[in-house]
């Protein structure tokens, strides 16, 4: 069979193709110099499968998308706490190139405005590392993320070093408030290699979906973030990825994304799939026009809103039914899919407002696929005080959904006998 998923993406393309509005980045000269046709789409999920299409094997360089990463570094060597001493996130509704720091602190807003940016890359390697060094660290993550080595666009770099005035003013007025110590010239040299960054739109499906792994790149297999580094990745992006279209981009796309003015887009959308999209024509905001076109398709077609409602937790308990009569009844309750807080809450409740009448429960998970930790926990209480009450309980549990049966009576679960 020939895979539909690279068809329904060239048809995605085929139909935001023919959008046109909105220009290349033009205040780095060098940006604007790129072909505007140029449009590519990739996909990559959480198993390793990765869909390109269109100009998705074009590189281009990161931009801003480098800061959603170059935050995780910081946390990953700083912990949440140690970044958030010098970098808030609030969405500032502000441009990216605005200052937006905070009253009295003087905190930037966040880590994808510029200002955010630029300290967050100043956190790397602690106070001892050389702008090299540290410049080396960042793209060594970076092609990390992306399963292969990646290198600085000079062109792009001396173009932005001529256009950086308001790069130079911002870190100016961080040195000022005490944000970072390194001498404004040099940083904003250096943030501006982490943003000449080359890439192609399969590399950024790569390290988004790292993002939507938890962390691990399904590719390499290698863990680069823990699972709390990219909670608060994701969350930064979700909110002020799209600087000041964030609220339109949560309404209309609902998945944490960052930009950058090279054209590229990056969406993860967690446990399930990285999206990347190419295409060099910006609108007011600094943000690929066709690039959000096509994730608004993406989204509604796919079904990737993060606030897309999941099936209702009343659905976990499947059915219930009886066998067999008198003492030896057995009461079973079938449960289903994926089991968090609700879905347990639900089977608590259903427990409590309609005892079982037998003394034999069996417990059937054959057609569960995960059961959260915290359900985990209230499945086995509830298993625990039904004994409690006097009955007995089995599991017909044969692919082992649930990991470590004990209770907490010290007993652990059996399964259900086949006389029964
Ligand atoms: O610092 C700058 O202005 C650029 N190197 C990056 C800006 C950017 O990509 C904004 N995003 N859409």
């Amino acid at each position: 069979m020939r895979n539909p998923v690279p068809d329904y993406l060239t048809e995605v393309v085929d139909a935001c193709a023919s959008s046109r509005g909105g220009a290349p980045a033009s205040y780095i000269p060098e940006l604007a110099k790129v072909d505007p046709e140029q449009f590519g789409v990739a996909m990559a999920t959480v198993d390793g499968a990765v869909y390109a299409v269109g100009d998705a094997d074009t590189e281009f360089t990161m931009q801003s998308i480098s800061k959603a990463f170059v935050y995780g570094l910081a946390v990953r060597e700083r912990g949440i706490a140690g970044v958030d001493e010098v970098i808030d996130v609030e969405p500032s509704g502000d441009p990216f190139d605005e200052l937006s720091l905070e009253e009295g602190s003087g905190r930037p807003s966040n880590p994808m405005i510029n200002a955010g940016a630029i300290t967050a890359h100043s956190l790397i390697g602690g106070g001892e590392i050389s702008p090299s060094d540290r410049v080396e660290r960042i793209i060594e993550l970076l092609s990390d993320l992306a399963g292969r080595q990646l290198s600085v666009d000079e062109r792009v770099w001396h173009s932005e070093m001529e256009a950086s005035d308001r790069n130079l003013a911002i870190a100016h007025m961080l040195r000022s408030h005490g944000i970072i110590s390194d001498p404004a010239e040099e940083i904003i040299s250096a943030y501006a290699r982490q943003c000449s960054v080359l890439v192609t739109a399969r590399d950024l499906a790569l390290m988004a979906a790292t993002l939507a792994n938890a962390g691990v790149q399904p590719v390499t297999g290698q863990r680069i973030f823990s699972g709390g580094e990219v909670r608060r990745l994701l969350s930064v992006m979700l909110t002020c990825g799209m600087y000041d279209s964030a609220g339109d981009w949560v309404s209309a796309v609902g998945i944490p994304a960052k930009s950058g003015v090279g054209g590229g887009i990056i969406g993860a959308l967690p446990g399930q799939v990285g999206l990347a999209t190419f295409s060099p024509r910006l609108d007011t905001h600094g943000n690929s026009v066709r690039g959000i076109e096509t994730f608004e398709r993406l989204s509604s077609d796919m079904g990737l809103h993060l606030m897309e409602v999941a099936p209702p937790a009343r659905e976990v308990l499947h059915s219930t039914h009886a066998i067999g009569a008198g003492e030896d009844a057995v009461r079973v309750y079938e449960l289903s899919g994926t089991i968090g807080f609700s879905g347990a809450e639900r089977i608590l409740q259903r427990l409590t407002d309609e005892p079982p009448s037998e003394r034999i429960i069996a417990v059937d998970l054959t057609g569960v696929h995960t059961i959260r930790s915290v359900a985990r926990r209230m499945l086995l209480e509830a298993i625990r005080r039904l004994r409690q009450d006097g009955h007995t309980v089995y599991l017909v549990d044969e692919a082992g959904v649930l990991p470590d049966r004990d209770p907490g009576d010290g007993e652990m679960l059996l399964p259900l006998p086949p006389d029964l």
